[in-house]
């Protein structure tokens, strides 16, 4: 009945189903989980989180081609399904099953004092007991796979630590000798927030993204719009303040970022004037050549073939997850005495 001896790392996050993913995600996430995959080969878990979606979607179209496209995402960016298992969140009932038992041993206050769910309140969002329940859920995510190393943004953090709380009381509660469940370490990201066409953070709700996928001149028109000041062609640019070098960072090594940063105090370039349109043709560039092999796996997976490779994928993990999961759930029954 003893919670899984702490052998291997196991690490597993949640990715929200938000359908177009940006840059911010890519950087501030993306990137990490799929690092994760070499650094723990066999023990990451990622699942696309569609019960969690339901609190905010409604549309089972949406939700069903959001799903989709963020599973397209993660394997064209490079989630090696021989590595690291992708699956739906919804493939895994137990889940759901797990979170009613925490929350007989969650008090209420845990719950109140949750950011994200205040935050939301305070933005004039109508509350269900759903979006209430929101951090149950995700500590059942966490504590169903006997995970140990959870990578989020800041802003997850504190769910974390509610399941580690979690974790506490129903071990106590049900194995205070011989511990019950596994308990999560947050894995913060380190990554800078990546900031969006206005400056602010690049976020879905702001309006204010760079996609992926996105090339040619549609690309070039967006990047267009990240914003800057109103230098003349030719000038000294502000580099410490300018939101396209703010993103080229992202892209560029130690020595481009030096050469960059002398046209920018020059304003000019090999003799000729450099200016903001110079900058962000640079950025799209950079976008469109780091991205171009993910472009094409992502084409790839869109045709009937690859949808089918997709499908595949997610259902060959979710049998793995699910036994996983099944484990767990039979020693928290027998702990709480439901066998
Ligand atoms: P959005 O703000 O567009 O709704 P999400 O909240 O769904 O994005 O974020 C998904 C993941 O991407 C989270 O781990 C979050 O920390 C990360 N992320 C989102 N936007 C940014 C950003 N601008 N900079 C860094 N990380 C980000
Ligand atoms: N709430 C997370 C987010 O908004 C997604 C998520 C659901 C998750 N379940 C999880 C993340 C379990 C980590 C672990 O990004």
């Amino acid at each position: 009945m003893t919670a899984r001896a702490a052998t291997k790392p196991r690490v597993l996050s949640g990715i929200q189903p938000s359908g177009i993913l940006h840059l911010g995600n890519y950087f501030g996430a993306i990137r990490q989980h799929i690092a994760l995959q070499d650094r723990h080969p066999g023990q990451a878990l990622y699942f696309i989180a569609d019960y969690h979606a339901l609190t905010t979607l409604r549309n089972p179209e949406a939700l069903r081609a959001n799903v989709f496209e963020s599973a397209v995402t993660y394997l064209a960016l490079g989630l090696d399904p021989a590595r690291a298992l992708l699956f739906r969140q919804s493939d895994v009932p137990e889940v759901t099953e797990l979170a009613w038992m925490l929350a007989t041993v969650t008090g209420m206050g845990l719950l109140e004092r949750a950011h994200s769910y205040k935050d939301k309140l305070a933005n004039g969002i109508t509350p269900t007991v759903g979006l209430f329940f929101y951090p149950v859920l995700m500590a059942a995510d966490i504590i169903a796979y006997d995970a140990t190393l959870v990578p989020v943004g800041k802003d997850q953090l504190q769910h974390v630590e509610i399941a580690q709380d979690m974790v506490t009381h129903f071990n106590e509660a049900y194995g205070p000798q011989d511990p019950v469940l596994v308990r999560p370490e947050p894995l913060p990201a380190r990554a800078a927030v990546v900031p969006g066409l206005d400056g602010r953070k690049m976020s879905k709700s702001y309006g204010n993204t760079l996609p992926l996928f996105e090339s040619g001149k549609k690309l070039r028109k967006l990047v267009g719009q990240v914003v800057t000041d109103s230098t003349p062609l030719g000038e000294p640019l502000p580099f410490a303040t300018c939101n396209v070098v703010a993103l080229l960072r992202l892209f560029c090594d130690p020595a481009e970022l030096a050469q960059l940063e002398t046209w920018y105090r020059e304003g000019r370039r090999d003799g000729a004037p450099f200016g903001y349109g110079h900058a962000k043709m640079l950025l799209a560039d950079k976008i469109e050549q780091l991205f171009a092999p993910a472009r094409a796996r992502r084409e790839h997976f869109l045709t009937a073939e690859g949808r089918a490779e997709v499908e595949a994928v997610l259902a060959r993990a979710a049998i793995a997850a699910r036994a996983l999961a099944q484990q767990t759930l039979e020693r928290c029954r027998r702990a709480c005495g439901l066998r």
